[in-house]
Order: C-alpha cells, then structure tokens, then sequence
C-alpha cells in the first residue's frame, strides 16, 4: 500500500513487544488481523513506546522488539498489504502525545483500571509514562484519522478515552479527528489460562503451563494441553461451570473452524485426555507455518530492517499530515 486507499476505511491496532506472543494474543487479535488487510487500509504497530512503561533491559527489550515485528509478519501481516511499522520509529506519536495530554485531564487518566493494576504491580515504578500510557494510544489511533481499532475487551476503557479526547478537541478546535470505534472480533476474543480458565491467559502468569506461546514446539504444546485444568465431569460439552473445556473448545473451535456442536459429536463417548489431545495436536499443527517463517525472517535481518524502514516511512506520511494539521488548530506557529 503506497498511498492510502481513500474509499477504504482505515484501521489501525498495536501490539507490545513484551515477548514472543501467546496463544490468546494470536487467537485473539493477531490471527484476525490478516484476513482485514484486504477490506481494509490496516496499519500495524509494534508499540514500543509503551512498552518502556516498565522497566526494561535494553539488550532484550531491542530484540523482542524485532522479534515482534518478524512475528507480525509471520502472522500473515503483509507489508506490501499494509503498513506495519515500530512505533518509535515514527516520531509523529510523540508529538501528538504531548498535544493531546494537554486535553486530556487527570481525573480521567486517574480512572483507568489499567494504570491501577499496574501501579499495584510495579509500586516501585508508578512513572509518568504509565499514568499517560492511554494519552499515547490515543495519538497512536488518532494520528492516523483511523475508523476502527481492532482491540481486546481489556483495552476498551482505553479506547473510550480515545474517543472523548478526540470528541472534545473536536468541539474545542474544530472538525479534526475522526472518532475511532472498537472492532471486537466475535470468537476467541477471550483465550484462558490452561491452569486457571477463569483468568485471561497471560505471558505473566507464573505457571509455565497455563499459557501456550505461538513459538513453542508441538511436544510442548500437547503437554501443556495434557495438564490442562477441567472438571470432574467426563463430557465434552460447552455448559455453565464448565470453564476449562468450555476453553479447551473455543480454542479448538478457532483453529478447526468447527462449531461447539460438530466438537459435541466428535467427542462423544470420548475422555478428556482424547480431547485434550487433538486440541494439542490441532494447535501445534496450526502454528508450525508460523514457527517456520519466523525463524526464516528472524536469519534475513536486511529484509527485515527494510519492511520496518520502508513501515515507518509511510506511516510518516500520513501521520505528519494530521500532526500539522493540528498544529495550526491549536495556534503553534507555522514553520513552513
Ligand atoms: N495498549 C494496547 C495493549 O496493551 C496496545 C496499543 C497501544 C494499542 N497503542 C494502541 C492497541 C493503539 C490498539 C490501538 O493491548
């Protein structure tokens, strides 16, 4: 994509280069990313910038970045479909991000449910940058006139903000942003743990086998499945109370393509550790493209460097546009 495609809407989302992603992550965003490119102008980041939010090790953390960028692509994110690009390399986030703090209140930053488990976490580190962590995901979306945010439930507080910051600099300044909207894919939206299928399934769960990550080999993602928690139940049946299996089968039901019922009958008079079994093996054979095209991307760093130069350079392109744009708005004085 040259230039963007005026009669298509656009639609940007970002991901953090915290790690290689999980099964959730790619069940639930990533994996649904691909199949928008085509209807849509898509613009993928690797949100960087956020990341730095907790303290990082620089050495890993620029190499988890690269890995996430190679990953998006290994994903299907196709940088001649779309423009994926790392956050930081496009300094018109930064610069959006200051304008819009400054229409943004504390109150409203003081709400956020995720500054508040964070700073729980990390109480050794309530920086700044975490308090105005939902400013910068505002210029992220905002800076791209984006129609839709393809986003998880846990962002949605976030993406609300978005909307009022743009709302109300509109009313202030004049027409300048459009008003983005949640794009909340229907199935998989909510992967859980394998350990604790009432809690998200989370890279910083503790038990290693509550999370599968898209990288792991096929041995270790059916052992995982294997010790998956479930009930004391033997059907295989989506149900009420039923939230290991209920799991086991959404994650199945997105890799397969099968509906909860046609599952219902393959499994009949079945066990679990049938089940468990071809959820594994259905999972660990869905993800082996993916592992191969990484580790190819991952030992071609030229091609690589050049998506993500040529990803920044077009994001610029049109991102600078608004930035000046509201530049004027707000009254700074044109350099031009
Ligand atoms: N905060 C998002 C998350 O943790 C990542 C993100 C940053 C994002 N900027 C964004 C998502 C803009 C969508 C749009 O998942």
């Amino acid at each position: 994509m040259s230039e963007a495609n005026e009669s298509k809407k656009m639609i940007f989302s970002g991901i953090q280069p915290t790690g290689v992603f999980t099964l959730g992550n790619y069940l639930g965003a990533v994996r649904n990313w691909a199949p928008l490119q085509d209807e849509y102008n898509c613009i993928y980041s690797i949100v960087d910038m956020h990341a730095l939010t907790v303290k990082r090790d620089p050495i890993a953390f620029r190499q988890k970045t690269l890995e996430s960028y190679a990953l998006l692509l290994a994903c299907g994110i196709d940088p001649e479909k779309s423009i994926v690009f790392i956050q930081s390399h496009n300094p018109s986030h930064a610069q959006l991000n200051w304008i819009l703090a400054c229409s943004t209140q504390f109150g409203e930053l003081s709400r956020m449910t995720q500054f508040k488990d964070k700073s729980k976490k990390h109480p050794d580190d309530v920086n700044a940058g975490l308090f105005t962590y939902p400013v910068l995901m505002a210029a992220d979306i905002l800076t791209y006139n984006a129609d839709l945010v393809p986003i998880g439930q846990d962002q949605k507080q976030h993406l609300e903000l978005a909307r009022n910051i743009a709302v109300r600099f509109n009313q202030r300044f004049g027409e300048t942003f459009v008003v983005p909207e949640p794009y909340i894919p229907k199935v998989g939206a909510a992967i859980k743990s394998l350990q604790d299928p009432t809690k998200k399934m989370s890279k910083s769960d503790d038990n290693p086998n509550a999370c599968v990550y898209i990288l792991d080999d096929k041995d270790t993602i059916i052992r995982k499945f294997k010790r998956a928690v479930t009930d004391s139940d033997t059907v295989v049946k989506f149900a009420d109370g039923k939230d290991g299996i209920n799991n086991l089968m959404t994650i199945y039901s997105c890799v397969t393509g099968k509906t909860m019922d046609e599952i219902e009958s393959e499994f009949a008079g079945k066990g679990y550790g049938d089940f468990k079994i071809a959820v594994g093996e259905s999972v660990a054979d869905s993800l082996k493209p993916i592992r191969d095209d990484f580790n190819r991307l991952m030992s071609d760093k030229a091609y690589l460097k050049e998506c993500y130069t040529q990803g920044a350079q077009r994001a610029f392109r049109i991102s600078n546009k608004l930035v000046t744009k509201v530049s004027r708005r707000v009254g700074f004085v044109d350099v031009r």
